[in-house]
């Protein structure tokens, strides 16, 4: 059943989703900070949080989470062609020089268009940020997570059921940029699982679910921004 934006006075819920499991308030402000707070709690583990702008408000605030025992988080720029080639150094600056697991987390839509008023400058846009950028992201951590550096890591990617192709059937819409960003995202997951499977890493492919977060807040007006659906 398709998932239809709600009036101004409901709370969305994904159609799977009887009632809410989880209520947060205030409102987490996204998906990657409450992975990096969960990660944070658990002792003895080091979190690297890469963020645009250390400014950010959001970004600005990871340093006061809370941290398990003999737990860091390391806040590391990652917005310029230089930041990438400038984070192995800056990690291994840190006494860092493998990673466990990487999280290709970021992802945007320009809007939620249909496939007639979508334009290609935004379907460009949107396959930069969700396909592409990933692509980077991998190319980057890449020596770090091989098993040759002492890795043997794991690659997650942050997808979207709205990238599946088979899905289409069931959960059509609008989104047409977005959803091809997210479609070649799994494409390029799933060629890295193939092309690189004598390497030992291990690829994931998540779809969070619906989640009430500043990007979707943008997309179902009335969302109220309290409600975070854990299905
Ligand atoms: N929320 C959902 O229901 C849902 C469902 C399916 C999939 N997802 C996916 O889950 C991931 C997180 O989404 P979210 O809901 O937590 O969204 P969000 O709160 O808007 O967070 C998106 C993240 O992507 C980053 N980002 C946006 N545009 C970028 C760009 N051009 N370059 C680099 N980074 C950029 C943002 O960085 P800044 O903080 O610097 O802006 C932010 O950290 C995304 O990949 C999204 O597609 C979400």
């Amino acid at each position: 059943m398709p998932l239809s934006p709600p009036s101004d006075d409901e709370t969305p819920r994904p159609p799977s989703c009887q009632r809410p499991q989880a209520l947060i308030h205030p409102p987490p402000p996204g998906i990657g900070r409450e992975i990096t707070r969960q990660l944070l709690l658990r002792p003895t583990t080091t979190v690297v949080a890469t963020v645009r702008n250390p400014a950010d408000p959001t970004a600005a605030s990871l340093p006061a989470l809370p941290t398990g025992p003999d737990s860091t988080l390391v806040l590391v720029q990652l917005a310029e062609p230089a930041d990438y080639a400038a984070l192995a150094p800056t990690l291994a600056a840190r006494g860092i020089t493998t990673i466990d697991v990487a999280v290709a987390n970021a992802g945007a839509a320009t809007g939620f268009h249909t496939v007639l008023t979508t334009t290609p400058d935004d379907a460009a846009a949107d396959m930069a940020v969700n396909a592409a950028a990933p692509l980077r992201l991998f190319q980057t951590v890449w020596p770090l997570l091989r098993p040759a550096s002492g890795g043997g890591g794991k690659m997650v990617f942050m997808s979207s059921s709205l990238g599946s192709i088979a899905g289409l059937d069931e959960e059509s819409l609008t989104g047409v940029g977005y959803g091809m960003g997210k479609a070649a995202l799994n494409f390029l997951a799933k060629k890295i699982a193939v092309d690189l499977k004598g390497e030992g890493v291990v690829v994931g492919i998540l779809h969070p679910g619906y989640v009430v977060t500043p990007a979707t807040k943008l997309i179902f007006r009335g969302s109220g921004g309290t409600w975070m659906v854990v299905c």
